[in-house]
């Protein structure tokens, strides 16, 4: 389970996160959805470790962490917990698809090189990219390369992958693809928190959608309670503006 307690994070003096709470089953997938400059990669930042937050707790599993009081040593062991598929990739332009899997598992978790390709290669093919393992980046499309990024993350085995906008770098044909192995890993049990804008995805695989605006959780609930009866304004705001289910039936 995840519990994200009060997390707050300013940058100079604009306060960005502004007491979040976030609660995750394991095996859940929540969805976060929500304007521009809200602070949704601020808060999937804070809660893999990469930006410290201000204040608050985060607790997955058995690792908790305080922000304001933890050591270094507990900031590992939640960095170790998660994994992040960001929004361009972030793959080094210089190694392979199989080198950026076992790139984290040999000196992070200091893994050996045979179990690391032999891990790699299973989540390679597992994202439907066996054959693409001496790829490098500028051979792969943006769809192949976000898989690396999923494959990846699946590679460390963490107890939550945060996926910020995985899909909005891509073409619009090559969106389906990424979308269709994020649907795979729900599928597999992998507890997920997924920023994202594909809000009919959201709708299909979300057991937790949450709208955030201005630095707060404005509302949470289940996908039909979000998409079809919102209870806050601004939620409905949003909605109209960003969601139209219809808008390809003619
Ligand atoms: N490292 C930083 N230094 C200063 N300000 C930052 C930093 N990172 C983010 N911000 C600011 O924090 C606010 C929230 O940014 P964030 O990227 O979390 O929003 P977001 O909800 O992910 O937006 P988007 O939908 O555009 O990705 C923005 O105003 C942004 O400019
Ligand atoms: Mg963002």
């Amino acid at each position: 389970m995840i519990s994200v307690d009060n997390i707050q994070k300013s940058f100079g003096e604009k306060e960005i996160l502004k007491g979040v709470d976030l609660t995750i089953q394991q095996g859940d997938v929540a969805v976060i959805i929500g304007p521009s400059g809200t602070g949704k990669t601020t808060l999937l930042r804070c809660m893999n470790g990469l930006e410290k937050a201000d204040g608050g707790n985060i607790r997955i599993d058995n690792v908790s962490y305080d922000y304001k009081k933890s050591s270094r040593k507990q900031l590992l062991a939640l960095r170790r917990k998660t994994a992040m598929v960001f929004q361009h990739y972030n793959l080094f332009k210089n190694k392979t698809a199989l080198e950026n899997v076992t790139e984290g598992l040999i000196t992070v978790q200091k893994i050996s090189k045979t179990d690391a390709v032999q891990t790699a290669k299973q989540q390679l093919k597992s994202v439907g990219l066996a054959g693409k393992e001496d790829s490098y980046p500028h051979q792969l499309s943006g769809g192949q390369q976000q898989r690396v990024g999923i494959a990846r993350a699946l590679a460390l085995n963490p107890s939550v992958i945060l996926f910020d906008e995985p899909t909005s770098s891509l073409d619009p044909e090559l969106v389906g693809e990424v979308l269709s192995v994020m649907k795979q890993v729900a599928r597999r049990g992998i507890t997920m928190v997924v920023v994202t804008h594909e809000m009919s995805f959201a709708q299909t695989i979300a057991n937790q959608v949450v709208f955030m605006e201005g630095g707060k959780i404005i509302e949470r609930g289940s996908p039909r309670d979000i998409f079809t009866a919102p209870k806050q304004a601004a939620t409905k705001r949003f909605l109209d503006c960003v969601y139209q289910p219809f808008v390809y039936q003619i």
